[in-house]
C-alpha cells in the first residue's frame, strides 16, 4: 500500500494545473522573421561559453512546431501553459519599431491555447534581452525601466484581451547572479560592481513593468523568483551567520523590495562597498501591488561557513541525499517549509509555483515510443504532496507548472540536461510523452486525488 493511501489530496477549486516553457529554451529560429539577436545568440556563439558550443539555433524547432505542441498539451490535458516571449521577436532594437512577424507568433500561440482550452501564462522576460539592449549597457543602465515597460506596453495592448496572467521577470536572482557576478550565463560578466546595480535595475524595471500594465490591463501581473530555504549545516554560529547570508540573498534580496520596499541589510554586508545607498525614489517605483508572486522550486541548501566568493557561505553535500543530473538534491519538505515562510513574511499574497521539476537520466532515443521516468514521477509527486501540505497549513496557493513541458536547452548546459515531461529527440525532433507526463496527466485529471495512488512501478 501506498504511504498515502488513505490522504485526501483534493486540491482547492480553480487550482490550475500547467507545464512551463522558456523561449530560448525551446523556439529556435532566433533571427526569423525580422527577429533582432538577444544576448544569448551572442553568448552561445562565444566559443567556450555552453557546454559542447550547444545553442538555441534549433533547440526544439517549436517555432515551427507550436501547434504540435499544442496538440501535445491538449492530450495532456494539460489547464495552463507558462512561456516567455523573445523581445527581440517583438522589439528587434530592444525599443522602438514593432515587428508584426514576430507578435503575430505569439498572438497564434495564445489563440491555439484558448481554443484547447489552455490558460495562458506569459512571461515577459526569461534571460533573452536583445543584444541591442546590451549594446546600451543592458541592465546596467537606468534607462532599462523605461525600454522593459515600453515592450510590455506592446504586448499588453495587443494580448491583454486574451491573456490573464501576466509574469514580468523570470528569476532576478539567476539574471544577476550567472549573467553578472559569476558570468555562467549570458551576457557573462563578473563583477562584485555590477550584480547590484543590474538587481537594482531589475527591480525597477519589474515596478515600471507592473505600472505600465495598471495602465494597459485588466487582469492579474506578478513576479517570479527562484527560491530554496536554507538551513544551517551545524550550530555553530559561524553557519548561522552563512545562512542568514545565503537566505538573503537568494530569497529576499528581490522579494523585499518588491513587496516590502527595501532591501535586507545582509546585502550591504555581503557586497561591501559594492552595495550603494539607492535613492528613496527608487523604492517607490519598485514595489508596486502585484496580484500574485510566481515561486520556482528546485531544492535547498544546507549551508556552511566556508570561502566562496562573495557570499562566504556555501552548500553542503548530504551524503544521504539524492541527488538530481544537476547535482541538486531532492528536497520535498523545503518547498512546504519556504511556502510557510513566504505566507509568514509576506502575508496572504496568492501564490502559483511557476516551475518545479527534476533534470535525470533519461536516453537520446526513446526506444518503443516510451520513456520510463519513475524518478521524475516520484520527485513531481512528493513536491505536488509537499504543496498539497503548504495548502492545508493556509498558503494561498493557485496553480502548478511543471518544468518543463519539453526537454529543451539548458542554457549553459546545452542540451546535456533533460527536465521535460515529453522527450525530445534532437534529431528528429519527435516527442514522446514520457512516463512522468502520463502519469501528470492522470494528477490533472482528477484534480490531485491520484496522487494516493501507488505508483505506476
Ligand atoms: C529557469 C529555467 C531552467 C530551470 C532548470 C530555472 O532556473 O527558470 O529556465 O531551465 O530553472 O535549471
Amino acid at each position: 500500500m501506498s504511504p498515502t493511501a488513505d490522504k485526501d489530496f483534493s486540491f482547492p477549486k480553480g487550482f490550475l494545473w500547467g507545464a512551463a516553457t522558456a523561449a530560448h529554451q525551446i523556439e529556435g529560429s532566433p533571427l526569423a522573421d525580422g527577429a533582432g539577436p538577444s544576448i544569448w545568440t551572442r553568448f552561445a556563439h562565444t566559443p567556450g561559453m555552453t557546454l559542447n558550443g550547444d545553442t538555441g539555433d534549433v533547440a526544439c524547432d517549436h517555432y515551427r512546431r507550436w501547434k504540435d505542441d499544442v496538440r501535445l498539451m491538449r492530450e495532456l490535458g494539460l489547464q495552463a501553459y507558462r512561456f516567455s516571449v523573445s523581445w527581440s521577436r517583438i522589439l528587434p532594437g530592444g525599443t522602438g519599431r514593432v515587428n508584426q512577424a514576430g507578435l503575430d507568433f505569439y498572438s497564434r500561440l495564445v489563440d491555439e491555447l484558448l481554443e484547447g482550452d489552455i490558460e495562458p501564462l506569459l512571461t515577459l522576460y526569461h534571460w533573452d534581452l536583445p543584444a541591442a539592449l546590451d549594446d546600451r549597457g543592458g541592465w546596467l543602465n537606468r534607462d532599462c525601466a523605461d525600454w522593459f515597460a515600453e515592450y510590455g506596453s506592446v504586448l499588453y495592448r495587443a494580448l491583454d484581451g486574451r491573456v490573464k496572467k501576466w509574469v514580468t521577470l523570470n528569476e532576478p536572482w539567476v539574471i544577476t547572479d550567472g549573467g553578472y557576478l559569476h558570468g555562467a550565463l549570458a551576457p557573462g560578466h563578473r563583477s562584485r560592481f555590477e550584480a547590484p546595480i543590474a538587481s537594482h535595475n531589475l527591480m525597477r524595471a519589474h515596478g515600471a513593468a507592473v505600472q505600465a500594465y495598471r495602465a494597459e490591463g485588466k487582469h492579474e501581473i506578478g513576479l517570479v523568483v527562484n527560491i530554496e530555504p536554507k538551513y544551517p549545516a551545524s550550530d555553530s554560529p559561524e553557519d548561522a551567520a552563512a545562512t542568514r547570508r545565503a537566505h538573503a540573498y537568494m530569497n529576499e534580496q528581490y522579494l523585499h523590495p518588491a513587496l516590502l520596499g527595501r532591501y535586507p541589510p545582509e546585502l550591504k554586508e555581503i557586497f561591501g562597498d559594492a552595495w550603494p545607498d539607492f535613492p528613496e525614489d527608487d523604492f517607490r517605483l519598485i514595489v508596486q501591488p502585484l496580484d500574485f508572486v510566481g515561486i520556482n522550486y528546485y531544492t535547498r541548501s544546507v549551508t556552511a561557513a566556508d570561502d566562496s566568493y562573495p557570499l562566504e557561505a556555501g552548500a553542503v553535500r548530504q551524503p544521504l541525499g539524492t541527488y538530481t543530473e544537476t547535482g541538486w538534491e531532492v528536497f520535498p519538505q523545503g518547498l512546504t517549509d519556504l511556502l510557510l515562510w513566504f505566507k509568514r513574511t509576506y502575508g496572504d499574497l496568492p501564490v502559483y509555483i511557476t516551475e518545479n521539476g527534476a533534470a535525470f537520466f533519461d536516453p537520446a532515443v526513446a526506444e518503443d515510443s516510451r520513456v520510463r521516468d519513475p524518478l521524475r514521477i516520484d520527485y513531481l509527486r512528493k513536491h505536488l504532496s509537499a504543496i498539497h501540505d503548504a495548502i492545508a497549513a493556509g498558503v494561498d496557493i493557485r496553480g502548478y507548472m511543471a518544468w518543463s513541458l519539453l526537454d529543451n536547452l539548458e542554457w549553459s548546459l546545452g542540451y546535456s540536461k533533460r527536465f521535460g515531461i515529453i522527450h525530445v529527440n534532437y534529431g528528429t525532433q519527435e516527442r514522446t510523452p514520457k512516463d512522468s507526463a502520463r502519469w501528470y496527466s492522470g494528477i490533472i485529471e482528477s484534480h490531485g486525488r491520484g496522487l494516493s495512488d501507488p505508483l505506476p512501478y
